[in-house]
Protein backbone atom coordinates (compact mmCIF):
# COMPACT_ATOMS: atom_id res chain seq x y z
CA UNK A 1 0.00 0.00 0.00
CA UNK A 2 1.17 3.44 -0.89
CA UNK A 3 1.26 6.10 1.10
CA UNK A 4 -0.81 8.84 -0.41
CA UNK A 5 -2.18 12.10 0.62
CA UNK A 6 -3.82 14.17 -1.72
CA UNK A 7 -5.22 12.70 -4.85
CA UNK A 8 -7.87 9.86 -4.94
CA UNK A 9 -6.62 6.18 -4.15
CA UNK A 10 -7.25 3.23 -5.75
CA UNK A 11 -7.01 -0.37 -6.17
CA UNK A 12 -4.74 -1.95 -3.28
CA UNK A 13 -4.21 2.24 -1.85
CA UNK A 14 -7.95 1.63 -1.23
CA UNK A 15 -8.56 0.44 2.58
CA UNK A 16 -11.69 -0.11 4.11
CA UNK A 17 -15.21 1.59 3.65
CA UNK A 18 -16.47 -2.24 3.38
CA UNK A 19 -19.83 -0.64 4.95
CA UNK A 20 -19.98 2.40 2.87
CA UNK A 21 -19.54 0.37 -0.42
CA UNK A 22 -22.04 -2.32 0.49
CA UNK A 23 -24.53 0.27 1.39
CA UNK A 24 -24.27 2.64 -1.49
CA UNK A 25 -24.62 -0.28 -3.81
CA UNK A 26 -27.93 -1.21 -2.80
CA UNK A 27 -28.99 2.10 -2.99
CA UNK A 28 -27.61 2.46 -6.38
CA UNK A 29 -30.21 -0.06 -7.82
CA UNK A 30 -33.36 1.89 -7.29
CA UNK A 31 -32.30 5.23 -6.06
CA UNK A 32 -29.67 8.44 -7.04
CA UNK A 33 -27.18 9.48 -4.38
CA UNK A 34 -25.90 12.77 -3.25
CA UNK A 35 -22.83 12.13 -1.22
CA UNK A 36 -21.56 15.48 0.54
CA UNK A 37 -18.78 16.07 3.23
CA UNK A 38 -15.48 18.08 3.49
CA UNK A 39 -12.69 18.32 1.10
CA UNK A 40 -10.04 15.19 1.37
CA UNK A 41 -12.44 12.49 3.20
CA UNK A 42 -12.79 9.90 0.54
CA UNK A 43 -15.49 11.03 -1.94
CA UNK A 44 -13.99 10.13 -4.96
CA UNK A 45 -11.55 7.55 -3.84
CA UNK A 46 -14.89 6.09 -2.83
CA UNK A 47 -17.45 6.78 -5.40
CA UNK A 48 -14.23 5.54 -8.17
CA UNK A 49 -14.52 2.41 -5.78
CA UNK A 50 -18.58 2.31 -6.70
CA UNK A 51 -17.59 2.13 -10.67
CA UNK A 52 -14.95 -0.05 -10.37
CA UNK A 53 -18.13 -2.05 -8.44
CA UNK A 54 -20.46 -1.12 -11.26
CA UNK A 55 -18.20 -2.67 -13.67
CA UNK A 56 -17.78 -5.62 -11.87
CA UNK A 57 -21.57 -5.88 -12.41
CA UNK A 58 -21.57 -5.60 -16.21
CA UNK A 59 -22.71 -1.65 -15.94
CA UNK A 60 -20.89 1.29 -17.93
CA UNK A 61 -19.49 4.12 -16.57
CA UNK A 62 -19.49 7.82 -17.02
CA UNK A 63 -17.31 10.45 -14.35
CA UNK A 64 -17.03 13.91 -14.51
CA UNK A 65 -15.80 16.56 -12.73
CA UNK A 66 -17.61 19.46 -13.27
CA UNK A 67 -15.88 22.13 -10.73
CA UNK A 68 -14.04 24.26 -13.08
CA UNK A 69 -17.53 24.67 -15.24
CA UNK A 70 -18.59 27.51 -14.94
CA UNK A 71 -21.37 27.83 -17.24
CA UNK A 72 -24.01 25.41 -18.31
CA UNK A 73 -21.81 24.88 -21.92
CA UNK A 74 -18.88 23.99 -20.03
CA UNK A 75 -21.09 21.29 -17.76
CA UNK A 76 -22.43 19.78 -21.29
CA UNK A 77 -19.47 19.68 -22.41
CA UNK A 78 -17.65 17.92 -19.89
CA UNK A 79 -20.54 15.21 -19.96
CA UNK A 80 -20.74 14.86 -23.80
CA UNK A 81 -16.93 14.15 -23.08
CA UNK A 82 -16.86 12.05 -20.51
CA UNK A 83 -19.63 9.99 -22.49
CA UNK A 84 -17.29 10.03 -25.77
CA UNK A 85 -14.53 7.99 -23.49
CA UNK A 86 -16.59 5.69 -22.30
CA UNK A 87 -17.52 5.11 -25.64
CA UNK A 88 -14.07 4.80 -26.83
CA UNK A 89 -13.58 1.63 -25.56
CA UNK A 90 -16.31 0.74 -27.72
CA UNK A 91 -17.01 1.92 -31.61
CA UNK A 92 -18.85 2.83 -34.03
CA UNK A 93 -22.59 4.54 -33.97
CA UNK A 94 -22.05 5.80 -30.15
CA UNK A 95 -18.97 7.41 -30.90
CA UNK A 96 -20.29 9.13 -33.76
CA UNK A 97 -23.27 10.30 -32.12
CA UNK A 98 -21.43 11.93 -29.25
CA UNK A 99 -18.84 13.50 -31.88
CA UNK A 100 -22.10 15.22 -33.42
CA UNK A 101 -22.99 16.44 -29.58
CA UNK A 102 -19.57 17.78 -28.93
CA UNK A 103 -20.08 19.58 -32.37
CA UNK A 104 -23.67 21.31 -31.62
CA UNK A 105 -21.95 22.73 -28.18
CA UNK A 106 -20.38 25.80 -29.84
CA UNK A 107 -23.91 27.09 -30.88
CA UNK A 108 -25.47 27.02 -27.24
CA UNK A 109 -25.87 31.11 -26.52
CA UNK A 110 -26.23 31.81 -22.67
CA UNK A 111 -26.86 35.10 -21.08
CA UNK A 112 -24.22 37.63 -21.32
CA UNK A 113 -22.67 35.83 -24.49
CA UNK A 114 -21.72 38.77 -27.07
CA UNK A 115 -24.25 38.75 -30.00
CA UNK A 116 -26.35 35.24 -31.76
CA UNK A 117 -24.80 34.86 -34.92
CA UNK A 118 -27.68 33.90 -37.28
CA UNK A 119 -25.76 32.03 -39.25
CA UNK A 120 -25.50 29.48 -36.19
CA UNK A 121 -28.78 28.30 -35.22
CA UNK A 122 -28.59 28.86 -31.69
CA UNK A 123 -29.30 25.33 -29.27
CA UNK A 124 -30.71 25.50 -26.26
CA UNK A 125 -28.01 23.74 -23.65
CA UNK A 126 -30.84 21.05 -22.28
CA UNK A 127 -31.71 19.99 -26.03
CA UNK A 128 -28.00 18.98 -25.73
CA UNK A 129 -27.51 17.14 -22.91
CA UNK A 130 -31.02 15.36 -22.92
CA UNK A 131 -29.50 14.03 -26.11
CA UNK A 132 -26.30 13.20 -24.64
CA UNK A 133 -27.97 11.11 -22.04
CA UNK A 134 -30.31 9.27 -24.56
CA UNK A 135 -27.33 7.83 -26.48
CA UNK A 136 -26.68 6.05 -22.53
CA UNK A 137 -30.42 5.12 -22.04
CA UNK A 138 -30.28 3.87 -25.89
CA UNK A 139 -27.29 1.02 -24.52
CA UNK A 140 -28.23 -2.04 -23.42
CA UNK A 141 -26.80 -1.81 -20.08
CA UNK A 142 -27.14 0.17 -16.63
CA UNK A 143 -24.78 3.22 -16.80
CA UNK A 144 -23.44 4.79 -13.28
CA UNK A 145 -23.21 8.46 -13.97
CA UNK A 146 -20.62 9.72 -11.72
CA UNK A 147 -20.74 13.65 -10.87
CA UNK A 148 -18.08 15.04 -8.92
CA UNK A 149 -18.14 19.08 -7.00
CA UNK A 150 -21.67 19.37 -8.42
CA UNK A 151 -22.44 22.05 -6.05
CA UNK A 152 -19.25 24.15 -7.01
CA UNK A 153 -20.98 24.20 -10.32
CA UNK A 154 -23.75 25.64 -8.84
CA UNK A 155 -22.48 28.01 -6.72
CA UNK A 156 -20.21 28.80 -9.89
CA UNK A 157 -23.34 30.03 -11.74
CA UNK A 158 -24.52 32.30 -9.19
CA UNK A 159 -20.84 33.92 -8.61
CA UNK A 160 -20.15 34.29 -11.92
CA UNK A 161 -23.70 36.16 -12.93
CA UNK A 162 -24.94 37.74 -10.46
CA UNK A 163 -28.17 39.16 -12.25
CA UNK A 164 -29.67 35.89 -13.68
CA UNK A 165 -27.51 33.54 -11.94
CA UNK A 166 -30.49 32.73 -9.31
CA UNK A 167 -32.48 31.64 -12.24
CA UNK A 168 -30.15 29.54 -14.30
CA UNK A 169 -29.63 27.08 -11.04
CA UNK A 170 -32.79 26.98 -10.80
CA UNK A 171 -33.26 25.96 -14.15
CA UNK A 172 -30.19 23.51 -14.04
CA UNK A 173 -31.63 22.06 -11.62
CA UNK A 174 -34.92 21.72 -12.91
CA UNK A 175 -33.56 20.55 -16.05
CA UNK A 176 -31.86 17.77 -13.44
CA UNK A 177 -34.78 17.05 -11.91
CA UNK A 178 -37.34 16.36 -14.89
CA UNK A 179 -35.21 16.04 -17.77
CA UNK A 180 -31.85 13.85 -16.28
CA UNK A 181 -33.69 11.56 -13.44
CA UNK A 182 -37.43 11.77 -13.73
CA UNK A 183 -38.04 11.22 -18.12
CA UNK A 184 -34.72 8.79 -17.94
CA UNK A 185 -36.49 6.25 -15.20
CA UNK A 186 -36.62 2.78 -15.48
CA UNK A 187 -33.91 3.06 -18.77
CA UNK A 188 -30.65 2.18 -16.84
CA UNK A 189 -29.18 5.20 -15.97
CA UNK A 190 -28.54 5.85 -11.96
CA UNK A 191 -26.55 9.00 -10.55
CA UNK A 192 -23.73 9.73 -7.68
CA UNK A 193 -23.29 13.02 -7.57
CA UNK A 194 -21.02 14.29 -5.34
CA UNK A 195 -19.63 17.56 -3.27
CA UNK A 196 -17.30 19.48 -0.67
CA UNK A 197 -19.91 22.19 -0.27
CA UNK A 198 -23.95 21.54 0.77
CA UNK A 199 -26.29 22.19 -1.36
CA UNK A 200 -28.65 22.86 1.43
CA UNK A 201 -28.23 26.43 2.10
CA UNK A 202 -28.67 27.42 -1.39
CA UNK A 203 -31.94 25.58 -1.99
CA UNK A 204 -33.40 26.42 0.68
CA UNK A 205 -32.17 30.32 0.28
CA UNK A 206 -33.54 29.86 -3.07
CA UNK A 207 -36.82 27.79 -2.69
CA UNK A 208 -35.58 25.07 -4.99
CA UNK A 209 -35.27 22.11 -2.06
CA UNK A 210 -38.19 20.38 -4.27
CA UNK A 211 -35.12 19.82 -6.90
CA UNK A 212 -32.63 17.50 -5.22
CA UNK A 213 -34.67 16.05 -2.29
CA UNK A 214 -35.66 12.62 -4.45
CA UNK A 215 -31.89 12.14 -3.90
CA UNK A 216 -30.25 10.43 -1.22
CA UNK A 217 -28.00 12.50 0.16
CA UNK A 218 -25.41 10.37 2.40
CA UNK A 219 -22.23 11.31 4.14
CA UNK A 220 -19.05 8.98 4.76
CA UNK A 221 -18.10 8.60 8.55
CA UNK A 222 -14.29 8.68 9.43
CA UNK A 223 -12.97 5.28 10.41
CA UNK A 224 -13.63 3.42 13.40
CA UNK A 225 -10.63 3.37 15.07
CA UNK A 226 -9.94 -0.32 14.76
CA UNK A 227 -9.91 0.44 11.10
CA UNK A 228 -7.68 3.57 11.51
CA UNK A 229 -5.65 1.33 13.78
CA UNK A 230 -5.57 -1.59 11.00
CA UNK A 231 -4.80 1.24 8.64
CA UNK A 232 -1.68 2.18 9.88
CA UNK A 233 -0.62 -1.18 10.87
CA UNK A 234 -0.89 -1.92 7.03
CA UNK A 235 1.42 1.50 5.88
CA UNK A 236 3.62 0.48 9.17
CA UNK A 237 4.14 -2.72 7.20
CA UNK A 238 4.30 -1.18 3.12
CA UNK A 239 7.32 0.74 4.54
CA UNK A 240 8.94 -1.70 7.29
CA UNK A 241 8.70 1.10 9.70
CA UNK A 242 8.54 0.10 13.45
CA UNK A 243 5.22 1.51 14.86
CA UNK A 244 4.32 -0.04 17.64
CA UNK A 245 0.55 -0.62 19.02
CA UNK A 246 1.14 2.06 21.32
CA UNK A 247 1.75 4.48 18.57
CA UNK A 248 -0.63 3.79 16.47
CA UNK A 249 -3.74 4.66 19.45
CA UNK A 250 -1.24 8.28 20.14
CA UNK A 251 -1.42 8.82 16.33
CA UNK A 252 -5.15 7.76 16.04
CA UNK A 253 -5.76 9.60 19.38
CA UNK A 254 -3.87 13.04 18.12
CA UNK A 255 -5.82 13.28 15.27
CA UNK A 256 -9.17 12.64 16.86
CA UNK A 257 -11.58 11.83 13.95
CA UNK A 258 -9.82 9.33 11.61
CA UNK A 259 -10.61 9.87 8.54
CA UNK A 260 -7.71 8.04 6.29
CA UNK A 261 -6.86 11.28 5.08
CA UNK A 262 -5.03 12.81 8.01
CA UNK A 263 -3.71 9.32 8.84
CA UNK A 264 -1.43 9.39 5.82
CA UNK A 265 -0.50 13.20 6.23
CA UNK A 266 0.52 12.52 9.39
CA UNK A 267 1.94 9.21 8.38
CA UNK A 268 4.04 10.77 5.88
CA UNK A 269 5.57 13.18 8.56
CA UNK A 270 6.73 10.30 10.32
CA UNK A 271 8.47 8.65 7.46
CA UNK A 272 10.08 12.05 6.24
CA UNK A 273 11.44 12.38 9.81
CA UNK A 274 12.56 8.50 10.70
CA UNK A 275 15.42 7.93 10.63
CA UNK A 276 16.81 4.10 10.54
CA UNK A 277 17.12 2.31 13.70
CA UNK A 278 14.89 4.88 15.65
CA UNK A 279 11.72 4.24 17.63
CA UNK A 280 8.75 6.00 16.06
CA UNK A 281 6.98 7.01 19.30
CA UNK A 282 9.20 10.26 19.25
CA UNK A 283 8.42 11.92 16.49
CA UNK A 284 4.51 11.66 16.61
CA UNK A 285 4.06 14.60 18.20
CA UNK A 286 6.34 16.38 15.79
CA UNK A 287 4.35 15.00 13.13
CA UNK A 288 0.90 15.95 14.13
CA UNK A 289 2.76 19.59 15.05
CA UNK A 290 3.90 19.45 11.22
CA UNK A 291 0.19 19.71 9.86
CA UNK A 292 -0.52 23.17 11.27
CA UNK A 293 2.58 24.92 10.69
CA UNK A 294 2.22 27.76 8.31
CA UNK A 295 2.69 26.76 4.62
CA UNK A 296 1.93 23.39 5.54
CA UNK A 297 -1.70 24.44 6.26
CA UNK A 298 -3.47 24.31 3.26
CA UNK A 299 -5.45 21.42 4.25
CA UNK A 300 -7.21 23.64 6.67
CA UNK A 301 -7.67 26.83 4.69
CA UNK A 302 -10.89 25.48 3.08
CA UNK A 303 -12.49 24.49 6.14
CA UNK A 304 -13.46 28.45 6.46
CA UNK A 305 -13.62 28.96 2.45
CA UNK A 306 -16.24 26.20 3.00
CA UNK A 307 -18.32 28.68 5.38
CA UNK A 308 -17.95 31.76 3.10
CA UNK A 309 -19.18 29.28 -0.17
CA UNK A 310 -21.83 28.13 0.87
CA UNK A 311 -23.29 30.58 3.49
CA UNK A 312 -24.34 34.18 3.29
CA UNK A 313 -22.18 36.42 4.70
CA UNK A 314 -23.56 37.23 8.09
CA UNK A 315 -23.67 33.41 9.09
CA UNK A 316 -20.32 32.66 7.61
CA UNK A 317 -19.57 35.02 10.07
CA UNK A 318 -21.43 33.79 13.03
CA UNK A 319 -19.88 30.45 12.20
CA UNK A 320 -16.49 31.59 12.67
CA UNK A 321 -16.60 33.69 15.75
CA UNK A 322 -18.22 30.61 17.72
CA UNK A 323 -15.63 28.23 16.25
CA UNK A 324 -13.51 30.41 17.44
CA UNK A 325 -15.04 30.49 20.93
CA UNK A 326 -15.25 26.37 20.54
CA UNK A 327 -11.31 26.29 19.66
CA UNK A 328 -9.93 26.95 22.76
CA UNK A 329 -10.08 23.76 24.05
CA UNK A 330 -9.97 20.57 23.29
CA UNK A 331 -13.18 19.62 25.21
CA UNK A 332 -15.18 23.07 23.04
CA UNK A 333 -17.54 25.11 25.16
CA UNK A 334 -20.58 24.89 26.66
CA UNK A 335 -24.00 25.64 24.45
CA UNK A 336 -24.57 28.64 26.93
CA UNK A 337 -21.43 30.03 26.17
CA UNK A 338 -21.81 29.82 22.25
CA UNK A 339 -25.22 30.76 22.83
CA UNK A 340 -24.19 33.74 24.53
CA UNK A 341 -21.58 34.60 21.92
CA UNK A 342 -24.17 34.11 19.12
CA UNK A 343 -26.69 36.42 21.01
CA UNK A 344 -24.09 39.45 21.38
CA UNK A 345 -23.28 38.91 17.64
CA UNK A 346 -27.40 38.72 16.71
CA UNK A 347 -27.78 42.15 19.05
CA UNK A 348 -30.90 43.09 16.74
CA UNK A 349 -33.22 39.65 16.93
CA UNK A 350 -35.34 38.54 20.00
CA UNK A 351 -34.01 35.77 21.75
CA UNK A 352 -36.12 33.40 20.16
CA UNK A 353 -35.32 34.34 16.50
CA UNK A 354 -31.34 34.32 18.18
CA UNK A 355 -31.77 30.72 19.71
CA UNK A 356 -33.43 29.36 16.54
CA UNK A 357 -30.81 30.90 14.48
CA UNK A 358 -28.03 29.42 16.62
CA UNK A 359 -29.34 26.02 16.99
CA UNK A 360 -30.09 25.67 13.21
CA UNK A 361 -26.26 26.54 12.74
CA UNK A 362 -24.98 24.56 15.63
CA UNK A 363 -26.79 21.37 13.31
CA UNK A 364 -24.37 22.56 10.46
CA UNK A 365 -21.41 22.34 11.91
CA UNK A 366 -22.07 19.11 13.49
CA UNK A 367 -23.31 17.66 9.98
CA UNK A 368 -20.24 19.08 8.00
CA UNK A 369 -17.89 17.46 10.21
CA UNK A 370 -16.56 21.00 12.48
CA UNK A 371 -17.92 19.65 15.96
CA UNK A 372 -19.21 17.13 17.96
CA UNK A 373 -21.50 17.34 21.10
CA UNK A 374 -20.84 15.64 24.44
CA UNK A 375 -22.79 15.89 27.46
CA UNK A 376 -21.35 15.47 31.22
CA UNK A 377 -23.09 16.41 34.28
CA UNK A 378 -25.49 18.17 32.70
CA UNK A 379 -23.97 20.54 30.59
CA UNK A 380 -23.39 20.62 26.78
CA UNK A 381 -20.38 21.35 24.58
CA UNK A 382 -19.28 21.63 21.11
CA UNK A 383 -16.02 20.65 20.18
CA UNK A 384 -13.82 20.20 17.36
CA UNK A 385 -13.93 16.60 16.39
CA UNK A 386 -10.57 16.86 14.34
CA UNK A 387 -8.04 18.01 17.29
CA UNK A 388 -5.58 19.29 14.40
CA UNK A 389 -7.95 21.64 12.95
CA UNK A 390 -8.86 22.72 16.62
CA UNK A 391 -5.14 23.81 16.72
CA UNK A 392 -4.84 25.39 13.71
CA UNK A 393 -8.11 27.13 14.21
CA UNK A 394 -6.42 28.63 17.68
CA UNK A 395 -2.91 29.33 16.48
CA UNK A 396 -4.81 30.98 13.70
CA UNK A 397 -6.48 33.39 16.26
CA UNK A 398 -3.21 33.80 18.50
CA UNK A 399 -1.75 36.58 18.14
N1 LIG B 1 -10.32 4.46 1.47
C1 LIG B 1 -9.18 5.13 1.61
N2 LIG B 1 -8.03 4.49 1.91
C2 LIG B 1 -6.88 5.16 2.09
N3 LIG B 1 -6.77 6.49 1.98
C3 LIG B 1 -7.87 7.19 1.67
C4 LIG B 1 -9.13 6.55 1.46
N4 LIG B 1 -10.04 7.50 1.17
C5 LIG B 1 -9.40 8.68 1.20
N5 LIG B 1 -8.09 8.51 1.49
C6 LIG B 1 -7.12 9.60 1.68
O1 LIG B 1 -7.79 10.82 1.48
C7 LIG B 1 -7.22 11.56 0.39
C8 LIG B 1 -8.31 12.25 -0.36
O2 LIG B 1 -9.18 11.33 -0.98
P1 LIG B 1 -10.24 11.80 -2.07
O3 LIG B 1 -9.57 12.61 -3.11
O4 LIG B 1 -10.98 10.59 -2.47
O5 LIG B 1 -11.16 12.73 -1.15
P2 LIG B 1 -12.27 13.78 -1.62
O6 LIG B 1 -13.26 13.82 -0.51
O7 LIG B 1 -12.76 13.45 -2.97
O8 LIG B 1 -11.40 15.11 -1.64
P3 LIG B 1 -11.74 16.51 -2.39
O9 LIG B 1 -12.87 17.12 -1.62
O10 LIG B 1 -10.47 17.27 -2.24
O11 LIG B 1 -12.12 16.19 -3.81
C9 LIG B 1 -6.44 10.52 -0.40
O12 LIG B 1 -5.34 11.10 -1.06
C10 LIG B 1 -5.97 9.59 0.69
O13 LIG B 1 -4.88 10.17 1.36
MG1 LIG C 1 -12.83 14.58 -4.73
Amino acid sequence: MQNIAGTPVEGDDFFGREGAIHSFWDLLGNHDILLLGPRRIGKTSLSRRLMVEARQHGWSTIEANVASCTDERAFVEKLAQAIKSEAGSRVGAALEAVGGLLNRIDRVRLPGDAGFDLSAKPEAWEAIASDALALLTRQSNETLIYIDELPIFLFNLLRFDVKTGKERVRRFLDWFRNDARDATRGKGLHWLMSGSVGLDTLVQTHGMADAINTLRQRALDPFSDEEALAFLERLAESYKLPVSLDDRKRLVAAIGWPQPYYLQLAFQNIRAMWREGQPVGPLIDDAINCLIEPGEDNDFHHWEERLRIQHEQSVADLAIALLTVACRKPDGASTTALFAEAQRLLPDLGEEQQKQRFIALRDVLIRDGYWAISETDGTRRCHFRLEPLRRWWSRRNTL
